[in-house]
């Protein structure tokens, strides 16, 4: 029934969305030449890429917390490392989005809400290389499956913070000086998302992106989408269908896109 529904939210989009070339403004003329304009593989993604791939033919048992069972992620499953890459890491053609749009705005603060196995973490940084990142992960041993990829990367500068996302996110937040980049992918659900994004707001600037995943994986999550692009302090707003971008430039009068990718 949910898959049903998802295919039909998709339709609406398709329809309610603009080409890639039907775009106004310089800013979104320019997301659209770097960040959506189909891509080009390059050797940094392709490393990544096999980091994946490592991880996707790897059937090693892991307990996991289950954060989406409720409990506060007090149960735990028993399962392969090549499921729990697969189900949670976003697929490569948004996580190449990710790349693309931090190689683009160049943020020297993200912020990553839901680490998993690591795989977007690595996107996000591996596209703004002098970045310093954090990214919150409540589950032990999938922090430390995150951790252990992260080192084939010692170019790279992240963090991994361990615990329930209410604790560690102004913990993460109190760290940074200010947030440019930011990213929320973890704990779909209407309450906490918005919570999430409260707290964020203490430290964006004109210059930040918040990207929330998943806008239209559930009614809560297409509220919590709607609330947050509605939000006074939002001028641009961008649908992508899997996420959706909040701008704050208050350079820019507010205004909210659907855009297809
Ligand atoms: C969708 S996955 C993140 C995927 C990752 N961003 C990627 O694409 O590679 C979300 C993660 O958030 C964690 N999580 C969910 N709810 C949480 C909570 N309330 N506190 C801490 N971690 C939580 C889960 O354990 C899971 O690993």
């Amino acid at each position: 029934m949910k898959a049903v529904k998802l295919i039909l939210n998709y339709i609406k989009y398709y329809f309610v969305s603009v080409g890639r070339h039907g775009l106004q403004s310089s800013f979104m003329y320019n997301l659209n030449e770097f960040v959506w304009r189909r891509d080009r593989k390059d050797a940094d993604q392709e490393k990544i890429e096999k980091y994946r791939q490592s991880l996707l033919s790897d059937n090693t048992i892991v307990s996991v917390r289950d954060f989406g069972a409720g409990f506060g992620g007090k149960v735990y499953k028993q399962l392969p490392i090549s499921f729990i890459a697969k189900r949670s890491s976003k697929p490569p053609k948004y996580a190449r989005m990710l790349f693309r749009l931090s190689k683009y705005l160049k943020p020297q603060y993200i912020l990553e809400v839901g680490t998993s196995v690591g795989i977007s973490a690595l996107y996000q940084a591996k596209g703004s290389p002098a970045a310093q990142v954090i990214t919150l992960e409540g589950c032990d041993q999938t922090a430390s499956l995150a951790r252990k990829g992260f080192a084939q990367f010692p170019e790279l500068n992240i963090e991994v913070i361990e615990g329930e996302f209410s604790l560690t996110l102004p913990q993460a937040i109190s760290k940074m000086p200010r947030l440019d980049f930011v990213y929320l992918d973890g704990n779909h659900k209407l309450k906490p998302t918005l919570e999430y994004f409260e707290m964020c707001l203490a430290k964006v600037h004109d210059d930040t992106v918040i990207i929330v995943d998943d806008i239209n994986w559930s009614e809560e999550m297409q509220e919590a989408w709607k609330e947050i692009s509605s939000h006074p302090r939002v001028t641009i707003s961008i649908d992508v269908f899997m996420m959706g971008l909040v701008f704050f430039n208050k350079g820019f009068s507010k205004e909210k896109f659907v855009v297809r990718y």
